[in-house]
């Protein structure tokens, strides 16, 4: 049992690993106290480790000296235990335990470290508000959901790991401390101390080498990277998160989608233990917007959005008039079923969309008797009335929704309002994989902030071949040749066919409103390389935490993180970001405007 250059307390076996073979067999374990039962004449320890958890057992008979120290310990005290493996005693078995058949009876215990109490139990869903989970981050750790997360996470980032490895792809660092790569988001700067005034930007992506390796003729690249995106956070985004990202020579997009199903395959497959089927199905952007009103959508249900405008071609109803009339639309849902609604279940959907912008929501229910209670029905004619029912596939029982706005806000809301419906009425299949690339994006987008055109993913997306001509004369009719990759909603990743001709590529940033100077000052590296023999190449890139958390089953990428921020973007366990002294800033020559500096 000793062995040479070993201390007695160090672990022979993990708890979580014992079981009836194990019988007899002298242990020694190391771990932490989930729990401590006092009965009197003996003293039962949960004792866990990493792998799991097991039950020792102390008594004066086996040991008095030991028994009297595990009188004293407490939850979380770090220990070190040495004893025999028996079969619990008939009856005494625990189902919900994988050690539960067996337990071990103590001879020796020593204390390895003490612990104070936690501010939460370490045990699943514990109901503690996150901010208290985050403070104590590393206890938080120690539940056995959030471990499982981790676990889970390093799983899938082997299987992608080898998967690519197994097809030629080579994974190569790119640079954290560069020139800012545009991908929309604001960048985190660094200042650069032997260069004063200048900064550094932490990539928001590395795009811009990826494709550079592509020019080098490395063909195949791959990196599990960390990005950094100065953005707001929501349940989904991190300013720093991680992407797999991926990059090819000599490819179409049909190379890459098939690739990565198989890749998607693969890690559902060995992590969850989940079949896909391939391949996934094919949106285009258009259609997307038209029948979901987003361009991810929750393929999980269908309810979509239904063009009613045809029913209300010469009508009364004045708002309808006007927004057709201004080029805006009117679409709606059927809630199959819901016409029994109550008020204020109907105001409850009204809210969702006039959260979103949209000034109120029209509704129709079609009662069982043929009736119809809406606050149109007066202006409503009967003519209009067949054709929403025929539009529709309206039946008796039926609500019928209608909103009446712009285009954007119509697609908005509406989108929003599928996804509540799904939810209350219970539409989604939670067990569901619901995977689709939604493609032929538009290459730009009109921004209403800065009155110009804007990158839909980003400057270096190819425009298809045939829409190449209007770039310059009609940007907005012009399509990308890019591909998202959506799960349940969630858009896990996107890519595109790049451009790869300087020719191309000024006209590019010329449409994007750079001039040739800024073009040359921002980007003339790229613009220089690519006249050296640039082979055609493409990529994606997926959020590899939101993947991990749609793997995972949660809701939140901060749960498959292990030291995630708040949504203010603070690290609550270090108080990261926080003031710097004056001497660090001066030596950076920056003075900064406002507090938050030591003095
Ligand atoms: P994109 O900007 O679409 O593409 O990013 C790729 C994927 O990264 C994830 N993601 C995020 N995850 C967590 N927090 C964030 N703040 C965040 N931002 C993005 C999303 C997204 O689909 N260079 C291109 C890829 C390419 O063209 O190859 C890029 O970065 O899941």
């Amino acid at each position: 049992m000793r062995l040479e250059g070993r201390e007695a307390w160090q672990r022979t076996r993990t708890c979580g690993e014992l079981g009836p073979c194990d019988a007899g067999q002298t242990v020694v374990l190391n771990g932490w106290v989930q729990r401590r039962r006092d009965h009197g004449g003996l003293i039962f320890v949960d004792l866990r480790d990493r792998s799991g958890i097991v039950q020792v057992v102390f008594s004066p008979e086996q040991s008095e000296e030991a028994f009297h120290i595990a009188e004293q310990v407490r939850n979380e005290y770090v220990l070190a235990v040495r004893g025999t493996v028996r079969r619990r005693p008939e009856g005494t078995a625990n189902p919900k335990l994988s050690t539960g058949e067996i337990e071990v009876v103590a001879e020796t215990i020593w204390v390895l470290n003490q612990a104070k109490t936690p501010p939460f139990y370490i045990e699943e869903n514990i109901d503690v508000d996150e901010s208290v989970r985050l403070r104590y981050r590393y206890l938080d750790l120690r539940r056995p959901e959030l471990k499982r997360n981790l676990m889970l996470r390093h799983r899938a980032a082997k299987v992608v790991r080898d998967f690519l490895d197994a097809h030629g792809f080579l994974e190569i660092e790119t640079p954290m401390l560069t020139r800012s790569t545009p991908e929309g988001a604001r960048d985190f700067l660094v200042p650069s101390r032997l260069n004063p005034g200048k900064f550094y930007a932490l990539p928001q992506s590395p795009q811009l080498f990826k494709q550079l390796l592509m020019v080098a003729g490395l063909e195949k690249y791959f990196q599990i990277v960390r990005c950094f995106r100065d953005e707001d956070l929501r349940a989904d985004r991190q300013p720093e998160f991680t992407q797999i990202d991926i990059e090819m020579s000599f490819i179409t997009p049909k190379d890459i989608q098939e690739l990565m199903e198989e890749m998607m395959a693969a890690v559902f497959k060995e992590t969850v233990g989940r079949e896909l089927t391939l391949p996934f199905p094919r949106i285009s952007y258009l259609e997307a917007i038209e029948r979901y009103g987003t361009d991810k959508p929750d393929l999980r249900f269908d309810l979509p959005l239904v063009d009613a405008a045809p029913a209300f071609v010469g009508t009364d109803i004045q708002v309808f008039r006007t927004v057709l009339a201004q080029g805006g639309r009117i679409k709606g849902i059927n809630a199959k079923g819901c016409a029994g609604f109550t008020r204020r279940e109907i105001d409850e959907l009204t809210a969702v969309v006039t959260q979103l912008g949209a000034k109120g929501l029209a509704w129709i229910a079609l009662e069982g008797d043929g009736h119809i209670r809406s606050p149109l029905a007066k202006f409503l004619k009967e003519t209009e009335m067949a054709e929403l029912k025929r539009l529709f596939a309206a039946e008796p029982g039926d609500l019928l929704l209608l909103l009446a706005a712009d285009p954007y806000t119509v697609a908005l809301a509406l989108g929003q309002l599928r996804l509540y419906l799904g939810q209350k009425l219970g539409l989604i299949d939670r067990n569901a994989l619901a995977f689709a690339w939604v493609i032929d994006f538009p290459l730009f987008e009109w921004s209403e902030e800065e009155k110009r055109y804007v990158a839909m993913h980003h400057p270096f997306t190819s425009p298809l071949d045939e829409d190449l001509p209007y770039l310059e004369s009609d940007p907005a009719r012009v399509r990308a040749k890019a591909y998202d990759l959506v799960l349940n909603g969630v858009e896990i990743g996107g890519g595109s066919i790049r451009i790869h001709t300087r020719s191309v590529q000024e006209r590019m940033f010329r449409t994007l409103g750079l001039t040739p100077e800024e073009a040359r000052a921002k980007f003339g590296f790229l613009l220089e390389a690519f006249e050296y023999g640039t082979p055609p190449h493409g990529g994606i890139a997926f959020g590899f935490d939101r993947l991990v958390m749609l793997l995972a089953g949660e809701e939140s990428i901060r749960d498959v993180i292990a030291f995630p921020k708040t949504a203010s973007g603070t690290c609550l366990l270090t108080g990261a970001p926080a003031e710097v002294e004056e001497r660090q800033l001066s030596e950076l020559h920056i003075k900064t405007t406002t507090a938050g500096v030591k003095s």
